[in-house]
C-alpha cells in the first residue's frame, strides 16, 4: 500500500485578445487578454487536474477528456477538474489529495488580488483546507508576453 504519491502538471496557452482569463475557475476582471483555446483555457485547473493523473500514473486530460469532445469545449473546467480527481480516486486506494503547491506564469495583469480568491476556489474543488493551497505568481520578466503557463505539484497522503 502507498503511503505517498505525487503528480506534477503543466499547462500553457496563447494570449489572445477577446478571450476571458480564467485562472483556478476565477475569472479575471479587466484583463485584456485571455488563453486561446478549444477549452476555457485555465491553464491552472489543466495543470493542476495533469498532476492529479500523473500522480496515479493515469496519462494526462487530453488522453481522457480531449478538448474536441463537446463536454469538455467550452465547458468550465471545473468540471474537467472533478473528473480527473473522481478517476485517480478510483486508482488511489483510500488516499486523497493533501497538499497542493502551483505556480502561474503571467506578465499582465498582476494576480496578487486574486490569490485568495483562487486558491480558495481550488481548495473547494480538491475539498482542502485553504492552507493547503499555495499559489506563486511569477512574471516572465518580459521574455514569453504573450503567454499564460501554470505548473501544480499535488502531494496525496
Ligand atoms: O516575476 P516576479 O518575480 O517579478 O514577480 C514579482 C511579484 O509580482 C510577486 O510578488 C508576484 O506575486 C507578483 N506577480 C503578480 N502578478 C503577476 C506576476 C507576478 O502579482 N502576473
Ligand atoms: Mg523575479
Amino acid at each position: 500500500m502507498d503511503e505517498l504519491r505525487i503528480g506534477f502538471g503543466e499547462d500553457a496557452h496563447r494570449l489572445a485578445v477577446g478571450r476571458p482569463l480564467l485562472l483556478g475557475g476565477i475569472h479575471i476582471e479587466g484583463a485584456a487578454r485571455g488563453a486561446e483555446a478549444h477549452s476555457d483555457g485555465d491553464v491552472l485547473l489543466h495543470a493542476v487536474a495533469d498532476a492529479l493523473l500523473s500522480a496515479w500514473a493515469l496519462g494526462d486530460i487530453g488522453q481522457h477528456f480531449p478538448d474536441t469532445d463537446p463536454a469538455y469545449g467550452d465547458a468550465p473546467s471545473s468540471g474537467l477538474l472533478r473528473d480527473a480527481l473522481a478517476l485517480a480516486l478510483g486508482r488511489a486506494g483510500g488516499l486523497r489529495p493533501r497538499q497542493v503547491s502551483a505556480v502561474v506564469t503571467l506578465d499582465r495583469p498582476k494576480l496578487g488580488p486574486h490569490r485568495d480568491a483562487i486558491a480558495a476556489r481550488l481548495a473547494e474543488l480538491l475539498d482542502l483546507p485553504r492552507d493547503r493551497v499555495g499559489i506563486t505568481f511569477k512574471t516572465s520578466e518580459g521574455l514569453a508576453p504573450d503567454h499564460v503557463q501554470a505548473r501544480a505539484v499535488v502531494l496525496w497522503g
